[in-house]
Parts: C-alpha cells; structure tokens; sequence
C-alpha cells in the first residue's frame, strides 16, 4: 500500500495523478497474465476495474451493457424521470439474462396494430400472449405481425401451438429445444400453465460470448443506479432492478445528505455507495455515522468537466482523495472498496489510483466519445465529435428540473461546462485498450493482481523535468518509413 506517512510529502500536499510515477519491480510472470479481477462494492464483484460514470452523456442502457459484458459495471445517470431511469435498469437487466422474468406480454384482446408497437417501443420481436391470470395462451411474433392486418385481435394471428419450457430447465437443454424447433423464443411455464419467464435464444446463445462479464445469480448484466440522497422514492423505486445504488451527490460529507441516505440505506436491500468525498474525515463520519456502507465514491472537482475548483476553489484532487480514504477506513478497520472518481485520462492514472488504495476508477471523459454514450455526434471540419457534459452544468441542471418533478436545486450556481470530445468508436476498443495498458503497468510495477497492486506496488513524486522530450520531438514530422 502506498502509505502517504512512507511518502515525504507534506500532509498539506493535495497532489494529483501527474504528480507521481510508478516504480518498477520484479515480476515472473508476462503482462497477459495478469489477473484484474476487482470489487465494484461489497458485494459486487468485476473483472476489470472500470466503471462508467453516471452522466446523462455516459451512461445508459447501452454504455452499461458493453461495461458489464467486459467485466466492469456502469452506473446509470439521473436526469431523467424515475420511469426512464428504471426502464434503462431494466434494459441493460434484460440484455442477456437466462429466464427473463419480468416479461413484456400481451393480451388476446390487444390489436396486432397494437403489439406491434409494443414490440417496437421495447426493441423486441416477440411477445407472448397471456389470459388476466397470467395463463399462456400463445405468442405473437414479428413476423405474425408483418403478415396480418394491424386491425385484427391477437388471438386471432397468434401461434397458439407453444413449445414451452419448465423452470429447472439448463441453458444447454433450452438451446438443444430451440435449435429442434426453429424457436428463438421459450416461454417458461409452471404446472398450472403459468407464464414465470422467457428464454430467447439470443441471450443464451450471448452467454458463451462474454465469459468475463459482470453477472448476477440469475445470469443477467449488473448495472448500478445513481440516485439523490433526497430522492427516497426513486431509491427505493430502483433497487427493485438495480443491483447497487450509488448516491450522486457533488459533497456527501453534510449533515442531511448523511441522514437521508441512511434513510435510503435502511429502505433497500441493495449496495448503497456513497459519495463524493474527498478527506479523511468525510469517510471516518459518514462511515460511522451509516453502518453498512458498500462503497466510496472518492475525488471532489478533479473531473473533466468540472468548473466546481476553479468557482469555489474547493475541491480533493481524486488520487489524494483516495489516499485519504484508504487511511481513513485502515484507522476504521473496514475493508470497504473505493471508486477513484473524476480526471481519469489512461491506463497510469487508473494504476495510481489502485496503487494509493483503490478498488476501481470511474470515468466519464474516457467513455463520452464512444459510440455507446447517448451523447449527439456533430461532425466538424471533417471530423466527428460528441459532446461531454457535467451534470452541475447549466444545461444539465435545466433538463434535470424539466424532467424531474421532485428535483430541488440546492445551489444557484453552475458547476460544470461542456466540451466536444474526438469521437472514438466503440466502447470494448477502448476498454480494450485500457486493460492492455493496465496489464503493461502492473508488469512494470511487479504486480500480478489488483490486490498486489493496491499492497506492493510503489510510487514516487516525479519531477517536472524527468519525462520531459527533447524539444524537436514535440512536432515529430511524418515518417519516411
Ligand atoms: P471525468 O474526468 O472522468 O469525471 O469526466 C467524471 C466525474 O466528474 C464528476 N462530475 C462533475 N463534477 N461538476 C463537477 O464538479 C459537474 O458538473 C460534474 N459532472 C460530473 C462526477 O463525479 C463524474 O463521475
């Protein structure tokens, strides 16, 4: 563990990522070895510590899918209505879950006009037909649709002859039955006809694709929640779908955003992870003062689109809020995970902020360009780009009271801009790229897992002039070669 007492710095010093370099050390085994398996919360396990923020242009459904199908976890964003919020939950829940079991049906009486858009409200192609007990009557399929007037009753252009499923049944039983009867879809019944879940073919078929995914017990991708410490309803709303909630908050360490998350804590039965903090003893509080707190979310004002330090000058760089954190919980005696949060740029700074005590980095900057953030794209001068913007920002903070109707804006000044980031292609490219760079670091540092990372590894302050290049390599001209 990098021990800032082990550090000559002055305990003044609020340093940041730049500020330090990693030393290298002894290692037996090859980068690709290298194991990053993590914990998001207490009870979340990852297998790469990444984590998307939650910003209204990071993470959705989609961001959250292709985090957890690469082993990492995104937390869906807030400025949204509850409905929109739980819907996002629900998407990424249903992405590749085994046996669906909050399944979209629909009634005989409906009209196949009707079905039709549900399917298409919901992006699905199939939906199946059930009496006012819930008893399976038949399925309606895309292609049911396609070729039947819009007018009729489902009843009348269902397929009524369904091949079903029992509960018990294995994802390879379910494969071998769809793949003996052309389905793409099993509804899942019990002994009294029933309807209890649905297996689509695609998601099994997807299971064996992504074996490094973040799953629950059911098989299904786990996504967090952001929520308000003041938003008790959507708290409790949420954590009916979600697997963690992350309390959203620019400064936890306040008196009423403590007690109403306990609140929140006391209502839900998911991880609760709070934050931001940003001192020693914002976590020695807020940690006593909660009992069963999952996670801390640490760094005040380092994020990239954050104008919070140069407004107010307040602010905790976030690798000395980790720092700060991990002394914290040591003198507490408790092992909860840290989420290093806010200026991540690379795969070093994530390194550094493992090596000072982190369990995982969350990150907005590296995630908005992709493809999978719900951000507009604009092409300028030839070049696509999307927009980054932070959530204390103007525009932000409008949509949140448009969209919200218990949304309270406690501050009468904007603490976040925007920008317009390169446009980077998709996500798993890019996770890709981090995790090779992760793996490349921890060779180096002589360490063989995030926990050897976070014990062994040590660091040094670094002096501006030791990386600095030769003056004629600033502008390298073109290759010959
Ligand atoms: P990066 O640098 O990865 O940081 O984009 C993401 C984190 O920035 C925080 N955030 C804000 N902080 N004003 C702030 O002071 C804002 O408007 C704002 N929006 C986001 C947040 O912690 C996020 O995870």
């Amino acid at each position: 563990m990098v021990r800032l007492s082990e550090l000559d710095i002055e305990k003044s010093y609020a340093f940041s990522f730049d500020d330090f370099i990693l030393l290298p050390g002894y290692i037996d085994i090859e980068p690709n070895e290298i194991s990053l398996a993590t914990k998001f919360s207490l009870n979340i396990n990852l297998n790469i510590p990444f984590v998307s923020a939650p910003m209204d242009t990071v993470t959705e459904a989609e961001m959250a899918i292709t985090l957890a199908r690469n082993g990492g976890i995104g937390v869906i964003h807030r400025n949204n209505s509850i409905e929109e919020q739980i819907e996002q939950v629900k998407k990424v829940k249903r992405a590749e879950s085994f046996i669906i079991r909050d399944v979209i049906t629909i009634s005989p009486d409906m009209t196949v006009g009707e079905a039709a858009r549900v399917m298409q409200e919901h992006g699905i192609s199939g939906l199946p037909v059930v009496d006012e007990n819930n008893k399976l009557l038949g399925i309606i399929t895309g292609r049911d649709v396609r070729f039947a007037s819009p007018e009729i009753k489902v009843r009348e252009a269902m397929t009524t002859d369904v091949i079903t499923a029992h509960e018990k049944i294995t994802p390879e039983e379910s494969i071998e039955l769809m793949k003996k009867y052309r389905i793409e879809k099993l509804p899942v019944v019990d002994k009294d006809g029933k309807l209890v879940g649905l297996i689509t073919y695609k998601d099994v078929s997807l299971r064996g694709k992504f074996k490094y995914a973040t799953r629950d017990e059911n098989g299904r991708l786990r996504v967090a929640a952001a929520v308000s410490p003041f938003d008790l309803e959507r708290a409790i709303k949420l954590s009916k779908y979600a697997d963690a909630l992350v309390i959203d908050v620019a400064h936890f360490h306040n008196q009423n955003v403590i007690s109403a998350t306990y609140k929140i804590i006391k209502n839900v039965d998911v991880d609760v992870i709070i934050g931001n903090l940003g001192t020693k003893e914002g976590v020695l509080d807020s940690v006593s003062k909660l009992e069963k707190v999952a996670g801390l979310r640490v760094g005040i004002g380092s994020g990239s689109v954050c104008t919070t330090t140069q407004i107010t000058k307040a602010g905790s760089p976030t690798l000395y809020a980790v720092a700060l954190a991990r002394e914290a919980l040591e003198e507490l005696g408790a092992d909860i995970p840290i989420i290093a949060d806010g200026g991540i740029r690379n795969a070093g700074d994530i390194v550094l902020a493992i090596a000072f005590g982190a369990s995982s980095a969350m990150m907005g900057y590296i995630f908005a360009g992709c493809k999978e953030s719900p951000s507009p794209m604009m092409m300028i001068g030839g070049r696509y780009y999307k927009l980054h913007r932070g959530m204390g920002s103007a525009s932000a903070r409008q949509k949140r009271m448009a969209v919200d109707r218990y949304a309270k804006l406690s501050k009468e000044i904007a603490e976040g801009t925007e920008a317009w980031l390169p446009y980077k292609g998709e996500a798993t490219t890019v996770i890709q790229e981090l995790v090779a760079g992760l793996k490349a670091a921890m060779g180096y540092a002589g360490v063989k897992n995030i926990k050897e990372l976070q014990t062994k590894a040590k660091v040094r302050r670094v002096s501006i002039s030791a990386f600095a290049k030769a003056p004629d390599l600033l502008f390298p001209g073109e290759s010959k070669y």
